[in-house]
């Protein structure tokens, strides 16, 4: 377990570093919103990238959307979301401040409050004479809708409100039929989407764990209803694959399985993969089996023919779901609360990111070693120059002396820093340090790009 104190360090690092900063910052920010600065952008889109490869540009079965964020109301009336996609909220009678009752009772030291229905936990407030955090009594528990609604057109009215999206999901299985149609793809396969989704969370918090705007990763793959079983456990493998080969540790991560009450209302059986997070050990990546709830409930809505036919065997049937999703802003939380490291080195207290080279922002940096030799900086840029042909994600460093430089490709978690100094002159070779252990090897410039 990390120590209380390691997210208060994250947040810092990550603003101080240009990871990520406090959405609208300058008017005291938006609550639930954060933005990506330099460094976090390029680490976001090597994990989304990454993930992109890894389950549709790799795969032959898998294909990509990406569907727009407003739909039409009457999909979130279909999916269930109208209806029950809420939150229990519980609210300070005096101050009208608004919290997560669940949340409430775990701070009090309740467990398995995800399998206590709404009128449970409000007799559980009661039972217990819990106050607000502002110490005033608490009105009764009630369920919130999470959806965030807004307006289309000129004119105000019921027909023009049109949701936020909360999940990407939606407009995957929305596009069911057009990829089926145009593709002609053949049972099992899956339709995978990276984009946003906006919740309006009672209480968002936790740094980018929970917010309000929110980006995933989501795959729904259509099956036979034979092979539910089959394939769920294939998805559950291929999460717990895909976020160790992004550098997460299998010691922070565990399967949390759902028990009836805390399910979603459009999974049968659902798991989650829970990662060590600062905050305790939560919710990284969902498992869900959909049925065929989503695409049942569409066609009956709709009234489009969503079966599919099976030309070799004659059958039609509406495809069960294994859905696959994972938050991007969880992933770089993960990511970055299993990087942070503290050691010694050199008798002094060092802080580096352990991020796997694959997803790292800045993949090398490259130092003259004195910045007022030209010959030296000049030499520096002709070696960078050829790298940066071939490895993009790297930087040209010549601030303060070479210890900083060190530490703050450390602090950002670039695996490699090549320095150039008057040896290279003489025999192109170049010292080549490693973030981890911080030593050093002299190398040939030829060998450079093939050991980065
Ligand atoms: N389509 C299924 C779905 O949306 P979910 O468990 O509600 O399922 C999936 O969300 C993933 O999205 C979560 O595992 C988490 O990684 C991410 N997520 C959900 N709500 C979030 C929030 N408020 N802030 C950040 N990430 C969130």
């Amino acid at each position: 377990m990390k120590e209380n104190d390691t997210m208060e360090k994250i947040v810092s690092l990550a603003k101080r570093r240009g990871f990520i900063y406090q959405g609208s910052e300058i008017y005291g920010g938006l609550a639930g919103t954060w933005d990506y600065g330099p460094l976090g952008v390029e680490l976001k889109n090597n994990i989304t990238q990454n993930w992109w490869d890894t389950f549709v540009k790799k795969k032959e079965d898998i294909f990509g959307v990406d569907s727009s964020i407003l739909m039409n109301s009457k999909v979130w009336e279909a999916s269930g979301h109208v209806d029950g996609f809420h939150d229990p909220m519980i609210e300070d009678v005096k101050n009208h401040k608004r919290y997560r009752a669940d949340h409430i009772l775990e701070e009090n030291g309740v467990e398995n409050t995800d399998d206590m229905s709404v009128e449970e936990m409000d007799a559980k407030i009661k039972e217990l004479g819990l106050k607000s955090p502002s110490g005033n009594e608490f009105g009764s528990v009630q369920q919130f809708n999470m959806m965030l609604k807004t307006e289309l057109g000129a004119v105000e009215s019921t027909a023009s409100t049109v949701y936020l999206r909360p999940e990407t999901a939606q407009g995957i299985f929305t596009n069911y039929k057009n990829v089926l149609d145009s593709i002609h793809p053949k049972l099992p396969f899956g339709i995978a989407q990276i984009g946003k989704a906006f919740r309006n969370e009672i209480t968002p918090r936790d740094f980018i764990f929970r917010v309000r705007e929110l980006e995933q990763m989501e795959i729904q793959f259509f099956i036979h209803p034979d092979d539910q079983e089959s394939a769920y456990e294939n998805w559950k493998k291929n999460a717990w694959d895909w976020l160790t080969s992004i550098g997460l540790e299998e010691k922070d991560m565990k399967w949390h399985d759902h028990t009836e009450k805390e399910r979603a209302h459009y999974a049968s059986v659902a798991t989650d993969i829970n990662f060590n997070f600062p905050h305790g050990s939560k919710e990284l990546h969902g498992i869900h089996n959909r049925t065929d709830f989503d695409l049942s409930a569409h066609a009956k809505k709709s009234g489009a023919n969503l079966e599919y036919f099976n030309q070799e065997t004659g059958e039609k049937f509406i495809p069960y779901v294994i859905e696959s999703s994972v938050g991007v802003g969880r992933t770089v939380l993960a990511v970055l609360s299993g990087a942070y490291t503290e050691d010694e080195m050199d008798g002094e207290t060092r802080v580096y990111l352990k991020l796997s080279p694959n997803i790292a922002p800045v993949k090398v940096a490259v130092f003259p070693l004195l910045k007022n030799k030209p010959e030296l900086v000049a030499k520096a840029r002709e070696v960078f120059d050829e790298i940066k042909k071939v490895i993009p994600n790297a930087m040209f460093d010549d601030n303060g002396n070479i210890g900083k430089r060190y530490r703050r490709q450390d602090e950002i978690g670039t695996p490699k820093c090549v320095t150039i100094d008057f040896d290279t002159l003489e025999d192109d070779t170049v010292t080549v340090r490693d973030r981890d252990s911080g030593k050093q090897e002299r190398v040939k410039i030829e060998e450079l790009k093939s050991l980065i």
